[in-house]
């Protein structure tokens, strides 16, 4: 069993895995309320979700499905920059039309999506601390930042007495970018929680997708996909490792990064058999060894 993780600004600690949620959306109802039902059944809390997702079906599909306001489940959302959202009353406006979906009057986590805006990073953070003020936001944080962004938001926020909560990138076998550019170190550094996403590239290092067994839809076109016999030596040293401790080749994927410090994947789950999959990633570890047998498979994408 991993340990607990904590998020700055909040009072709770995690079981360190989420739910992704970016699939949900009206015409999948069911299987959204299923896979929401089956991880807090399996002590999973952080529903990770955003504005943009299926253009706010996804957050509507949430307030839709959650227990009861708030429940149980510790709900994260984001706030997308857009150009044309000029100034702290269209961003307060974006704010309250994501609590409408939600059926919140105060949401967990609040992110900025991604750092491209023509506000600076310093007048969003000011407007968040301001929100946090409020009592609308709970806790803040960032997607997609670099390293240097994410100390301007840490700093930002520091100036008014915020922590800065956790910075969402993408991070897996797959992609280990931020170990080398320098992201998770800074978040390590600042007390952010590094949150994973894409965690399973997609679905790809779950091993049950092979060249000419390919997924339907855009994914099929992704890198992950079109390369799979490259990565195929890396899904063979998964299930193997999940052999060893009798998990699915998705579970030892989450496991390698859930046991780091201060990283939190949320995979996505389309069903509450993958929710479940996905949830009993982080109540067993691999060993070292296993581990460093991960880190030379995947050292190429580094
Ligand atoms: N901040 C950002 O910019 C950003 C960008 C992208 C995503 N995200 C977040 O990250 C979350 C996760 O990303 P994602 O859903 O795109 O990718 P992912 O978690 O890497 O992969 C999820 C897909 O893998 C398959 N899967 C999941 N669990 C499985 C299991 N146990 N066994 C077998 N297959 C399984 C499912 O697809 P199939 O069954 O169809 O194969 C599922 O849709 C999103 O929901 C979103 O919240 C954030």
């Amino acid at each position: 069993m991993l340990d607990q993780i904590k998020l700055s600004g909040s009072d709770l600690a995690f079981r360190p895995l989420g739910v992704g949620t970016n699939s949900w959306g009206p015409s999948t109802l069911e299987g959204a309320r299923d896979a929401l039902a089956a991880s807090l059944e399996a002590g999973i809390e952080l529903v990770d979700t955003a504005e943009v997702y299926g253009f706010g079906g996804s957050e509507r599909v949430i307030g839709e499905i959650l227990p009861e306001p708030g429940g149980d489940a510790f709900v994260a959302t984001k706030f997308a920059p857009f150009p044309w959202r000029l100034g702290s009353s269209s961003w307060r406006r974006a704010l309250t039309a994501s609590l409408e979906r939600l059926g919140l009057e105060r949401v967990g986590l609040y992110q900025v999506h991604w750092p491209f805006s023509i506000s600076s990073i310093e007048a969003l953070m000011d407007w968040l601390a301001d929100e946090v003020a409020e009592g609308r936001v709970g806790a803040v944080g960032v997607s997609n930042y670099n390293a240097e962004q994410t100390r301007r938001a840490h700093a930002a926020l520091a100036k008014r007495g915020v922590p800065l909560a956790s910075n969402q990138v993408n991070y897996s076998l797959l992609h280990r970018a931020p170990q080398v550019n320098g992201v998770l170190d800074t978040c390590r550094e600042l007390g952010a929680v590094l949150i994973a996403y894409t965690p399973l590239a997609s679905g790809a290092l779950t091993g049950k997708y092979r060249p000419g067994a390919l997924p339907s839809g855009a994914r099929r076109f992704m890198p992950a996909f079109r390369r799979l016999a490259e990565i195929t030596p890396l899904t063979e040293e998964l299930q193997a490792i999940g052999r060893a401790h009798a998990r699915s080749a998705a579970q030892v994927a989450l496991n390698w990064l859930a046991r780091q410090e201060g990283v939190l994947p949320i995979p996505g789950a389309k069903n509450a058999r993958q929710a479940t999959d996905n949830a009993q990633a982080i109540d067993f570890e691999i060993s070292d060894s296993e581990a460093t047998r991960l880190d030379e498979a995947s050292r190429r994408w580094r």
